[in-house]
């Protein structure tokens, strides 16, 4: 047997699935494509997470694109955070040229230039559909997190959302928040102290403080209504899977939002998403570029948050992808989760660089065709070393991977194909609108104005009054109010507020 051929069955040998695949492109062989190499990655597996790595300009987010596609092509949605801009043309399809003909007549497939569905979506004032969280939905852990809390104010939180759940006290965004600091320090000092105990002023003006700081970097963009239900992640359009294009351009400059916002993200898909057994294929991936900025700056604690939940999330049918420069960005504990590995080439121009390298080449499974880490070096652009794994779960051999063009466009939308894109758009007309639901802050304006009433009343001796109607009318203000019609109107909210799962049971272990 020749080496080619000794070389393609290396390569394809177990790899002839019964169940559904993508190929991602086909295997080099001493720098030259192999044909007949294919290099696939099994659906089934893609649960399992991966990782996409190599230098700035070697095809990490070509590589996303062209697995979201292939994903979108099966019916599998997809979520990308494209914290860039480089992903919204996936809307259009791609341009043939030659180059691109004989890349795809080399590798064994068609190249049928199409345009797939995508949302644009964003936390802040992007077009597209706008994602909002409750700040009940986030919760204390997140929001001690993301204000940056020591542990006095992170415990000064925890008893404002004991005390909200308690009281029925929806807290829809920040404007809430702020308004039951002043009540806790204010009007309601006093009924706090007997149940909680002293609430250090200095702690709730630092919030108060955090609290602005944050608005002014444009949270409270992000806080309110419509909270985005994860389900819409979903949707398939003429049987291809949407693809959702979260764009957060504006959000480099803010990892923390970023970071925190992705944990929320993973959490409430967590928490909502049913149990899924073996399944042909995955329910939704996640693909996050430029994945750096989520760990980087994101504290241990959040760290040890986002690992549990990527692990957890498998379950659910969910994959989750890291696409970054080097696979030293991302921790050690999410790295030896990851099903599959598509490393793109990287640059040796210091000693740590070289050390990377050589940890790289570690980290991937030993082939009799490749010094690996002197592959990492020279590959071209478009071209990847890939593992992944098989249908029984097992890697597949180490493949230098030509890998196929993206058949979306390679390059953004303008904008006049993103207003078409949103215009288009279902979600849109279902998240866009400003609500100011009856809150936190309605709320304990109204019984403040009520308590005003009733002492002017009380002043005027009634026959009536009786001091023991007096002592409890804090509570029974409460219970009329809670009767209210916001109590329905936002039942989804303090439902999800009672039966906070993971996030809620991380605070509580403590
Ligand atoms: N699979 C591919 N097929 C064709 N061209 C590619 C492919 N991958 C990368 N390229 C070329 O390389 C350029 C850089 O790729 P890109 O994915 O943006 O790099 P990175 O995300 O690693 O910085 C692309 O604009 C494209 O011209
Ligand atoms: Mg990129």
């Amino acid at each position: 047997m020749s080496k080619t051929a000794e070389f393609i069955t290396h390569l394809t040998d177990g790899q002839n699935y019964k169940k559904d695949s993508i190929i991602l492109g086909t295997g080099i062989l001493d720098g030259v494509p192999v044909t007949g190499a294919q290099v696939k990655i099994a659906l089934k597996t893609m649960n399992r997470h991966g990782l996409i790595a190599g230098a700035t300009g070697t095809g990490k987010t070509k590589t996303l694109q062209v697995i979201a596609e292939q994903l979108a092509l099966k019916g599998v949605p997809s979520v990308l955070m494209d914290l860039k801009g480089d992903l919204s043309g996936l809307a259009q399809p791609g341009t043939a040229n030659d180059f691109i003909k004989n890349r795809s007549e080399v590798i064994g497939v068609d190249y049928e230039p199409m345009g797939l569905p995508i949302e644009l979506m964003s936390i802040s004032d992007e077009k597209g559909v706008r994602l909002k969280a409750t700040v009940s939905e986030f919760g204390p852990v997140l929001i001690a997190q993301i204000l940056e809390l020591n542990d006095t104010q992170q415990g000064v939180i925890s008893l404002i959302f004991r005390y909200c759940d308690v009281n029925h006290l929806p807290l829809v965004d920040l404007k809430d928040l702020k308004r039951v600091l002043q009540f806790i320090t204010n009007e309601g000092k006093e009924a706090i102290q007997k149940e909680y105990g002293q609430v250090s002023s200095a702690s709730v003006n630092t919030i108060m403080r955090k609290i602005i700081e944050m608005e002014q970097q444009g949270a409270e963009r992000f806080f309110g209504e419509k909270s985005f239900e994860v389900e819409d992640f979903l949707r398939t359009k003429d049987g291809k899977g949407v693809i959702s294009v979260i764009r957060l351009t504006d959000i480099q400059s803010r990892p923390k939002l970023f970071s925190t916002f992705m944990l929320s993200l993973l959490s409430e898909i967590y928490e909502t998403f049913p149990e899924q057994g073996d399944a042909d294929q995955p329910k939704l991936c996640l693909f996050i570029d430029e994945a750096h900025l989520v760990f980087s700056n994101a504290s241990n604690d959040l760290l040890e948050k986002i690992e549990a939940i990527v692990k957890l999330i498998r379950s659910k049918g969910v994959g989750v992808y890291f696409c970054t420069q080097t696979p030293t960005d991302v921790p050690d504990s999410i790295l030896g989760q990851l099903g599959l590995k598509v490393q793109h080439a990287l640059r040796a121009f210091t000693a740590k660089d070289r050390k990377a390298i050589t940890k790289t080449a570690e980290n991937y499974p030993e082939s009799p065709y490749y010094n690996t880490s002197e592959v990492l070096t020279s590959m071209g652009i478009g071209e990847a070393l890939i593992t992944a794994l098989n249908e029984k779960g097992i890697p597949t051999p180490l493949a230098h991977t030509l890998v196929r063009a993206p058949i979306t466009r390679m390059d953004i939308l303008d904008e006049a194909e993103i207003d078409r894109v949103v215009e288009n758009s279902a979600l849109v007309y279902k998240y866009n609108q400003e609500l100011d639901s009856k809150s936190a802050f309605e709320i304990l304006e109204k019984k403040m104005n009520e308590l005003e009433e009733i002492q002017k009343k009380a002043e005027i001796p009634g026959p009536k009054a009786t001091t023991s109607r007096r002592t409890t009318q804090d509570e029974s203000l409460f219970e009329e109010l809670s009767k209210n019609t916001m109590v329905r109107q936002l039942g989804r909210t303090i439902f999800r507020e009672l039966t906070r799962g993971i996030l809620g049971s991380f605070t509580r272990k403590r």
